[in-house]
């Protein structure tokens, strides 16, 4: 039965899950500062790359003893960097339940051609079978699945003696999930996610461990200047202290930078996961009360706080994406929910982005639009039979 339209609208409607809503007292007026048309090689400018990584150290609590770079490309560039740079030198797992993690596993295998690799995957909802991995191996996974919503419950699974290194994407997990420094070997994310960013820069977190897998191991394939971090067998510790590869956006960096103001605004990391989870119990409740709505994520252990991927359940349903677009369309045209239609390669549903930059009052605002766009499009497709 079709209902009226809620009263309410959502103050903001952006729950894209990347480039992810910008941090609620956003104002294009704060980037006035911006080391525009300076160089990066400056000291204005490269005062602001250093403070981007300081500033990231402290608000993620990242050890001392770590590195944190600053890299071309988002944080596809940053995975890629650390793939090429040390992959090869021993074997490596790849473990993936999602789009995401199924890119790096075709990097592996097709493009590193590394033969030894061992690929361990589940569906979309699932995880793999964290016990069996084999920390002799290298391992690659990424900590929080953007597509199906499904995150590792923690890192107690990550042996602290291991000898390969672990490799984490965290690019959706990074400022609103905790993330065990002493577990995470090479560990990158980029800006566009959790705090509202602009995309183009990835961020690149070394442990001592990958540094010094990188002064001891030469890959055996040619490296474009663009994934090189050693020279000479040495790391370019410049890197590391804001000068970079190639040129950055000056404006991409203010911005980031006022987004960590804004995080320490709210709390810093704990503020940031406690919004997110906030967020996600909103989204929890609603489906809990719902016979109609369903997590992706089998498992509540695993279930993401930030990216929440939705699944229709309802039997009338006849076809499945078709129905979720069109829920999604219209919550889109109504100007209530842009940009929660699920991944082009996941199965079909929804998926609505709950990290800390989105207020848990825009969330229960747009479920109530939810309730309406579901039953209208019920309404919809009962009228067409
Ligand atoms: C888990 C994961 N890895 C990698 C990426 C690619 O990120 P970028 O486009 O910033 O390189 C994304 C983007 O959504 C992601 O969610």
């Amino acid at each position: 039965m079709a209902i009226d339209q809620p009263a309410t609208r959502p103050a903001n409607p952006r729950f894209s899950s990347g480039p992810c809503a910008k941090p609620p007292a956003f104002d294009l007026n704060k980037l006035s500062g911006a080391a525009l048309g300076r160089s990066h090689r400056a000291a204005v400018g490269k005062d602001k790359l250093k403070a981007a990584i300081e500033e990231t150290r402290e608000i993620l609590g990242v050890p001392a003893d770590y590195k944190i770079g600053i890299v071309p490309a988002s944080d596809t560039g940053a995975v890629e960097m650390a793939m090429w740079s040390m992959l090869g030198a021993r074997g490596v797992e790849m473990l993936a339940w999602e789009s995401f993690g199924a890119g790096w596993v075709t990097d592996v295998v097709k493009q590193l051609k590394l033969d030894n690799a061992i690929v361990k995957t589940a569906e979309y909802g699932e995880i793999v079978d964290l016990a069996s991995v084999d920390f002799a191996n290298d391992v690659v996974f990424t900590w929080n699945g953007t597509t199906s919503g499904v995150r590792v419950p923690n890192g107690d699974w990550i042996a602290d003696d291991r000898e390969g290194l672990t490799i984490c994407d965290a690019t959706s997990a990074a400022f609103a999930q905790s993330l065990p420094w002493d577990k995470l070997d090479v560990t990158t994310f980029s800006w566009q996610k959790v705090l509202g960013g602009e995309a183009a820069h990835g961020m690149l977190i070394l442990s001592p461990r990958a540094v010094e897998r990188l002064e001891s191991y030469t890959p055996a394939w040619p490296m474009p200047k663009i994934f090189r971090l050693t020279k000479g067998g040495k790391l370019i510790e410049g890197i590391f202290k804001g000068e970079t590869i190639n040129t950055p956006s000056m404006l991409a960096v203010e911005d980031y930078l006022l987004a960590l103001d804004w995080a320490r605004s709210v709390g810093g990391l704990e503020g940031l996961i406690h919004r997110a989870d906030a967020n996600t119990k909103a989204v929890a409740d609603f489906v809990e009360m719902r016979d109609w709505i369903d997590f992706l994520a089998h498992d509540p252990a695993t279930l993401s706080n930030t990216s929440v991927c939705l699944k229709f359940t309802d039997a009338r349903i006849k076809d499945g994406a078709g129905f979720a677009k069109a829920v999604a369309k219209r919550l889109a045209d109504e100007g209530v929910a842009y940009d929660i239609g699920a991944y082009r390669d996941a199965p079909p549903g929804l998926r609505i982005w709950c990290g800390g930059t989105v207020e848990t009052s825009d969330i229960q605002a747009m479920l109530h639009w939810l309730d309406w766009a579901f039953e209208a499009e019920i309404a919809a497709q009962t009228e067409t039979a």
